[in-house]
């Protein structure tokens, strides 16, 4: 892969974040130059087994997860963390039954649970990883959820890297270009604590009988607006630099993932950048290593549209009001940023007063549990987890 290098980037306290880089070719040998750089394949490939993909996953269309599998680079570890129906059709079984399948033709290293497994609830339980249990004491519903699990099993399996791709994707081959992409970049960065942001130029729409490639992202630009505000207020600089404030799809170094908080739904992705920011601005954090090397957060124009499973328009606007929510909740916000965030929310008829703007539930970093305790109660109670290696 060919890829520009930042020329510009921003720092506040200890976050550094990148200008937007383009892929420009898929394929290149190893190029360093000061503008751009090139990975041959032999380095990618030492950076993917050392990376876990995790997959989360729920009541998709089979052979959108099937393509989504095949495309994901073969060294790296595939996690899959399902939440899918068990009852009646039993769409989780399809789920390990293609999983099984996809691993004997393979031999790529793939493991899967479900959500709801007791072997998952007893074990947050026994390390007091309470907060992502229902008050029956199960894990709850979500994709935040989800990508916890996910990165606790890629920490088990002892990745140095994790990166998330959803199972809801059309293009197949896409997915091949974000996993490359988390590989090149990941490994160029200086600090242990870094994470890349994809972001996708074109959504292609069928208008009538061809494909409209209409710009990416209404929501992506006011959230991308409205965090950039709250980097102007805090530092005096007027900045565009946030480009990905919804960036689906990102990965980071397993040291930024064992302290990053994971919010749920769609201000999961808001939220790292108001987390990081929050966390490591002035130094009052409890990560001094972090805070000593730095976190470094990339982002990334791809080559591939990004086409996924269309869930409608009251979907825009909860995505609209949980992005929103995080930065009108930050404590670097300011009453004017409040007042623009609610406007900008009732100008939607998203809400209409401002106690309908909520605080989003918060999963902790997962650095406070203990691994080890975690594993043997889940490996002993686990009754869907299948590791295929
Ligand atoms: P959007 O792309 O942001 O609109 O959100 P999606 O609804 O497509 O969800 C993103 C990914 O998370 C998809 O692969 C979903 O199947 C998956 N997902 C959604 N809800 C859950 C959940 O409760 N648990 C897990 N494990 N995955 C989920
Ligand atoms: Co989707």
């Amino acid at each position: 892969m060919l890829i520009e290098l930042p020329k510009h980037s921003e720092v506040f306290g200890s976050v550094k974040i990148h200008e937007l880089q383009k892929v420009l070719k898929l394929e290149s040998n190893k190029v360093i130059a000061p503008l751009i750089r090139g990975f041959s394949r032999e380095e990618l490939r030492d950076v993917f087994s050392r990376m876990a993909i995790v997959v989360p996953v729920k009541d998709e269309r089979l052979h959108l997860l099937d393509g989504v599998m095949r495309s994901i680079p073969e060294d790296c570890t595939i996690v899959v963390v399902s939440n899918s129906r068990r009852e009646e059709q039993d769409v989780f079984k399809l789920e390990c039954d293609m999983i099984s399948n996809f691993h004997k033709i393979s031999k790529q290293n793939v493991a899967i649970v479900h959500q709801k497994d007791p072997g998952l609830s007893l074990a947050f339980q026994e390390v007091g990883y309470k907060c992502i249990l229902d008050k029956n004491g199960v894990v709850r519903d979500g994709k935040g959820e989800g990508m916890v699990i996910g990165v606790l099993l890629a920490k088990m399996l002892g990745c140095d890297y994790v990166g998330f791709v959803d199972a809801d994707n059309y293009i197949p081959c896409s997915v091949n270009e974000y996993v490359t992409i988390y590989a090149g970049v990941l490994s160029l960065s200086e600090t242990p604590y870094s994470m890349v942001r994809l972001h996708w130029r074109y959504k292609p729409k069928v208008m009538e009988d061809r494909l409209y490639f209409r710009k990416w992202g209404r929501v992506s630009e006011i959230t991308n607006k409205y965090i950039n505000m709250l980097l102007s207020i805090n530092t005096g600089f007027e900045t565009l630099i946030v480009r990905t404030g919804n960036a689906g799809e990102h990965a980071m170094t397993m040291k930024l993932a064992e302290i990053m908080e994971f919010s749920t739904g769609y201000s999961i992705e808001p939220y790292q950048i108001i987390y990081l920011l929050e966390e490591f601005w002035d130094g009052n954090t409890r990560f001094k290593d972090a805070l000593s090397s730095g976190i470094s957060i990339y982002q990334v124009e791809t080559i591939n549209p990004h086409v996924h499973e269309e869930k409608g328009e009251g979907h825009i606007k909860d995505m609209l009001l949980a992005s929103l929510s995080v930065i009108y909740h930050s404590k670097l916000a300011n009453e004017d940023l409040r007042e623009k965030i609610f406007e900008e929310l009732r100008n939607h008829e998203v809400v209409k007063s401002k106690r309908e703007i909520r605080k989003v539930t918060r999963l902790p970093p997962i650095c406070d549990i203990d691994v080890n305790k975690f594993r043997s109660v889940f490996e002993r109670y686990t009754e869907t987890f299948v590791c295929l290696r």
